[in-house]
């Protein structure tokens, strides 16, 4: 199984930018594209948050269009960029989002490694939260399943990165969810957004890592004063092979134009 792992693309209605800067309609086109072009194919896609910039009906609309020539499953989760009422209105025919309850969580079980959606997002606020409720309803769907390889996959990032102003916006409840899951070995792999940064760490028993974003990325300037700020580094998606008797192995794939594929070899002998 391959699971592709697209992140804050933070789509702003037609022609506006983000930030007055960056194009991320345009960035996230050329994502689906190579994402479309893979083979073997990505049997499904995970957008781990801020889908789009402001919550905004016009900016999920336009991100529903720049979707549309993806040939596989998306599965969306919301970041704190998001909105869950408008998500919901857009995306009215993704029948794996719940109509009732108060988060966007939910499991996908027809897949060889199971996947379980968890929403982080507080409504006006940059952090997210993983409060009793969430972690009520994270245990109950681990413990269903104890014999399942399992990825967990969520906007904010259960643990501090270094990079000061992200970790005042980080995940509040971290250390119980790492309390839930650490009772579970099945879990594969938390994948998360937000940071707009390619990181892993162990966490818990498990491992835990994020994605860059399909368009901006946050500078990586680990001084404690260092001002929050983005860059225009490779956008980026991440690929997670599922093999049976290996596990989950995290491949990083940038977007863009680069030159090459060159071969290494020549008549059967090594280019020297
Ligand atoms: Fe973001
Ligand atoms: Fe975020």
């Amino acid at each position: 199984m391959i699971i592709a792992q697209i992140s804050d693309m933070h789509i702003r209605p037609h022609g506006q930018l983000a930030y007055r800067r960056v194009d991320t309609a345009r960035f996230l086109a050329r994502c689906v594209e190579q994402l479309a072009r893979m083979a073997p194919r990505p049997d499904v896609v995970l957008a781990t948050g801020d889908l789009v910039d402001a919550g905004h009906p016009d900016e999920y609309r336009h991100l529903r269009e720049l979707l549309a020539p993806l040939p596989m499953p998306v599965y969306l989760i919301p970041g704190n960029h998001d909105d869950r009422g408008a998500l919901i209105r857009e995306f009215g025919d993704h029948d794996y989002l719940p109509r009732a309850g108060r988060f966007l969580h939910y499991v996908l079980e027809q897949y060889p490694v199971r996947l379980v959606g968890l929403d982080t997002l507080v409504p006006g606020q940059g952090g997210g939260l993983m409060c009793e409720e969430r972690l009520a309803w994270l245990g109950a769907r681990l413990e269903e399943a104890p014999g399942r390889p399992t990825v967990i996959f969520m906007h904010h990032a259960p643990f501090l990165t270094g990079i000061a102003h992200m970790d005042r916006l980080g995940l509040e409840g971290a250390l119980a969810m790492g309390k839930v899951v650490e009772r579970h070995p099945q879990v594969e792999r938390v994948l998360c957004g937000h940071l707009h940064r390619p990181i892993q760490l162990r966490w818990h028993g498990t491992a835990v890592a994020t994605a860059p974003s399909t368009a901006h990325q946050v500078v990586l300037d680990l001084r404690e004063e260092a001002p929050l700020a983005f860059a225009m580094e490779p956008p980026a998606f991440l690929v997670h092979v599922w093999r049976e008797g290996t596990g989950l192995i995290s491949h990083t794939s940038y977007v863009g134009e680069f030159a090459g594929p060159y071969p290494f070899r020549e008549g059967g002998k090594l280019i020297e």
